[in-house]
C-alpha cells in the first residue's frame, strides 16, 4: 500500500481515479466504470455499479472457501452465554431470515425498523434487510417509546423487528411493552411486528400484528442477495438534530462498502482473518460500520458484546473479552476506559488477560481526553489512537492512519485528515483560516464515498443543516482548528448537541420538553463537563407567575419527563429553578455563559448582557445544588 501522504494527495488530486481503484477491492454484481455522476439531480459514488452489501458481508467469503471460519462471536455476560457464527452459519440464518421477512412482504426499498438488544438477531435482522434490498433503520434500545414513534412515522416501515426483553446488567428492559407504546402513538404503524423470545422473558404476541421470530423463521426459504444500485439506500440512521425531530440520515449500499472496506485497511490496519471488536451498540453509527458491516465485508471476525465495561461482573469484562477471542483490533468511546479507570485506577483487572494479540486500539464518539490517553498510554503496549467521525460520515474522517504507517500522536487531537476528506477551518462569512484558527470545522465536497447523499424525504433540510452555512462545503456542525502540521484538533459542537457517554443527544429536544411542562415559563438545557460522562445536560427553569415554587417536585417531574420522551440514556438527572435566565439585550438565552459557569466556576460578562447581576444569581444556584465544579466530582 503506497504511504498516507501518496494516498491523501492522490484522493484530493484525483478522487475519481483513488476511489475507483479502491472500489475494486469488491466483488460487485457489475462493476461501477464510473466513479462520480448525478442521480437525481446529485452528485453520487458509483452511479453505474450494482452490488449487495449483505452478499458482501458473507456470501462472498463462503464463496471463497472461508465457511467455516468465524464470522460473528456473541459474547454476553449478562447471559453468561457465548456463540459463534461461521461465515456458513451466518449465512444460512441471515438468507432464511431474509426469506422470512420477504413471506410477511418485505421487497427492495420497503423501511424495516430493528429496535432490538445486542444479540445476534439484531446484526442478522440488520444483514437480512439488507439481502432483500430494503433499507434498516435501527434504533438505540436506550430511547423511550416517543422516539421510537417519531422514527416510526418519519421511516414508514412495513416490518417492525424487535426481542421480548433486553438486559441492562441484571435489568430487564421490557422491549416488547416500549414497542406496543410506541406504535400506539404513531401515526403510521408498521403492519407487521416480529418479536424475537429471549429465554429471560416470555413471548407476549398481540393480535394478528404480532409474529413470533421462530415460527416465521421456521418456514423462511433461504433467498439470494437482491442486486442494488450502488446509489440505494441501504440504511436510514437517526441522529440528533437541533430540534425534537431527528434528522434520518441516509446510507448508500456502494458508497459505503468501498468506504469501509477501503478504512478497514488504512486506518484500523485490519486484514481479513483478524478479529475486531468494536464495543458500542447497533443502534449508533459505530455499531452499524464497525460491529456489523466493516469487519464482515473485510472478512474478519467481529465480536458482538452484550455488556458494559464495569459491572458485568466487573473492570475486567473488556480484557477478559480481549484475551478470550484474541482480538487484533479493538474500539469504544473513551468514557468506556473512564469507566474502568475510575474503578481499578491501576489497571489490576488486567493482570492475568493475555491481550498480545493486540494491534491497536481505536476511539472515538467523543474526544479522547489528554488524561484518558495517558492513563491508556501507560497500561498499554500498542498505539491508541483517537479518531472522529459522526452518524452523517458513517466512517472516519480525522485519524491516524495506523494501517499506513503510524505518525506521531499529539495529545488533545484527533489526527489528520483521512485521504478522500478535504478537511479545512472556515471563519462565520466562510473565509478559510490559518493554522491554530479556531473556527467551523468543514469539509470540502465533494465528500468521499460512505457519507450522507441526503436525509430520508427530506432534501431541503440536508441542504440547510449542511450545505447552506458554508457554500461549497459539508458543515460538520463541530468547532476546532487545525496546527501549522496539519493535525485536526476537536473542540465541540458549535450547535446544541451534546455528547453524553458518547451518544449524541439534542439540548435544543430536552428544551421543547422541559418548555412543555405547565409550570414552566421559560428554561435553557446545557451540556456541562463530567468527569465520567464527557457531558451531562442540567436544565435551568423559571417558573410562571403564580406558580407554587417547588423546586424539589419541579425537579422530579421534568427528570421523569425526559426519561419518559427521550428514555433513559438522556442522563438528565438535575433541574435548577432559577428566577431568571440571562440573556443578551436582544433576548437571547447566554447557554455559553451558563455552561462556562457550570464548567469553570465563573464566565466573562458578555458585552451584550442584558442585566449581569443574573450571573451571580445563576452561580448562587449552581453552588446551592452542587452542579458541575460546584458539586463533588465523580471521578
Ligand atoms: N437499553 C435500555 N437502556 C439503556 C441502554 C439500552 N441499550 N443503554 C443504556 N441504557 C440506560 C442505562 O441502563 C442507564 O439507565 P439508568 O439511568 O436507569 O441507570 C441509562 O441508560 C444511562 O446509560 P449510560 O449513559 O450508558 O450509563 P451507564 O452508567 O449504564 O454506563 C458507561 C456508563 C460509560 C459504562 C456506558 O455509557 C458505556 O459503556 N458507554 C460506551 C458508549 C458507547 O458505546 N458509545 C457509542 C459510540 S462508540
Ligand atoms: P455521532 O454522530 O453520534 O457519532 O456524534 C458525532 C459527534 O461526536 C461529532 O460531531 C463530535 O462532536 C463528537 N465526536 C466524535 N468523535 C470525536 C472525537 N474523536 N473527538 C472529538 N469529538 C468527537
Amino acid at each position: 500500500m503506497s504511504t498516507y501522504s501518496e494516498q491523501r494527495q492522490q484522493a484530493l488530486s484525483e478522487p475519481g481515479a483513488f476511489w475507483l481503484e479502491q472500489a475494486q477491492r469488491l466483488a460487485w454484481m457489475e462493476p461501477p466504470t464510473q466513479a462520480m455522476g448525478a442521480v437525481d439531480g446529485r452528485q453520487r459514488w458509483f452511479p453505474d455499479g450494482v452490488l449487495n452489501t449483505c452478499h458482501l458481508a458473507l456470501d462472498v467469503h463462503v464463496d471463497a472457501g472461508r465457511g467455516d471460519d468465524p464470522a460473528l462471536i456473541y459474547d454476553s455476560p449478562v447471559t453468561g452465554t457465548k456463540k459463534t457464527y461461521s461465515f456458513r452459519q451466518l449465512r444460512d440464518e441471515v438468507s432464511r431470515f431474509a426469506g422470512a421477512l420477504r413471506q410477511i412482504g418485505v421487497e427492495k426499498g420497503d423501511r424495516v425498523i430493528i429496535y432490538m438488544p445486542m444479540i445476534p438477531e439484531a446484526a442478522i435482522a440488520m444483514l437480512a434487510v439488507a439481502r432483500l434490498g430494503a433499507i434498516h433503520s435501527v434504533v438505540f434500545g436506550g430511547f423511550a417509546p416517543n422516539e421510537l414513534a417519531v422514527r416510526i412515522d418519519d421511516a414508514r416501515p412495513r416490518v417492525l423487528l424487535t426481542a421480548s426483553c433486553g438486559i441492562e446488567i441484571t435489568r430487564e428492559i421490557p422491549y416488547k411493552d416500549l414497542v406496543d407504546a410506541a406504535i400506539e402513538a404513531s401515526q403510521h404503524p408498521p403492519d407487521r411486528v416480529v418479536v424475537f423470545e429471549r429465554p429471560q422473558h416470555p413471548l407476549t404476541l398481540s393480535g394478528d400484528r404480532d409474529l413470533d421470530w421462530s415460527t416465521l423463521m421456521a418456514v423462511g426459504k433461504p433467498v439470494d442477495p437482491v442486486p442494488v444500485k450502488a446509489t440505494d439506500p441501504l440504511y436510514i440512521l437517526y441522529t440528533s438534530g437541533t430540534t425534537g425531530r431527528p434528522k434520518g440520515v441516509v446510507r448508500d449500499n456502494g458508497g459505503y462498502a468501498v468506504a469501509l472496506r477501503y478504512s478497514m485497511a488504512a486506518i484500523y490496519g485490519a486484514d481479513p482473518g483478524d478479529v475486531y471488536w468494536a464495543a458500542s451498540d447497533v443502534g449508533w453509527v459505530v455499531g452499524h460500520s464497525y460491529i456489523v458491516y466493516a469487519p464482515l465485508i473485510t472478512g474478519c471476525t467481529t465480536i458482538l458484546y452484550e455488556g458494559k465495561p464495569i459491572r458485568t461482573p466487573d473492570a475486567s469484562a473488556f480484557w477478559r473479552v480481549m484475551s478470550e477471542h484474541r482480538v487484533n483490533v479493538f474500539f469504544t468511546a473513551p468514557t468506556a476506559f473512564r469507566a474502568i479507570k475510575k474503578v481499578d485506577p491501576d489497571a489490576t483487572k488486567k493482570a492475568g488477560h493475555d491481550i498480545s494479540s493486540l494491534k491497536a486500539v481505536f476511539l472515538a464518539g467523543e474526544r479522547l481526553d489528554p488524561p484518558t490517553l495517558s492513563w491508556l498510554n501507560g497500561i498499554l503496549d500498542v498505539p491508541v489512537i483517537d479518531h472522529w467521525w459522526q452518524t452523517e460520515s458513517g466512517w472516519p474522517m480525522v485519524a491516524n492512519p495506523f494501517g499506513l504507517g503510524m505518525m506521531t500522536v499529539k495529545s488533545g487531537s484527533a489526527g489528520v485528515p483521512v485521504p478522500g476528506y478535504d478537511v479545512q477551518i472556515v471563519d462565520e462569512e466562510s473565509h478559510l483560516l490559518g493554522p491554530r484558527e479556531i473556527g467551523d470545522v468543514v469539509v470540502k465536497l465533494p465528500l468521499p464515498p460512505g457519507c450522507l447523499p441526503t436525509l430520508w424525504q427530506d432534501d431541503a433540510r440536508f441542504e440547510d443543516a449542511y450545505l447552506a452555512p458554508h457554500p461549497g462545503f459539508y458543515h460538520t456542525a463541530d468547532g476546532g482548528y487545525i496546527d501549522e502540521d496539519g493535525y485536526v484538533f476537536i473542540m465541540g459542537r458549535t450547535d446544541d448537541n451534546i455528547n453524553v457517554a458518547g451518544h449524541r443527544l439534542s439540548t435544543g429536544e430536552m428544551e421543547e420538553i422541559v418548555g412543555a411542562h405547565p409550570a414552566v415559563a421559560e428554561c435553557a438545557v446545557v451540556g456541562i463537563a463530567d468527569a465520567l460522562k464527557g457531558q451531562l445536560p442540567v436544565g435551568f427553569v423559571v417558573l410562571k407567575d403564580g406558580v407554587a415554587p417547588d423546586p424539589i417536585g419541579i425537579e422530579r417531574e421534568l427528570v421523569a419527563t425526559i426519561r419518559a420522551e427521550i428514555g433513559p440514556i438522556a442522563c438528565f438527572r438535575q433541574a435548577l429553578v432559577v428566577g431568571r435566565l440571562p440573556k443578551t439585550r436582544s433576548g437571547k438565552i447566554l447557554r455559553k455563559t451558563i455552561r462556562r459557569i457550570a464548567d469553570q466556576g465563573s464566565a466573562p460578562v458578555p458585552a451584550t448582557i442584558d442585566d449581569p447581576i443574573i450571573l451571580k444569581e445563576i452561580q448562587a444556584a449552581m453552588r446551592a445544588r452542587g452542579v458541575g465544579v460546584f458539586g463533588p466530582r465523580s471521578d
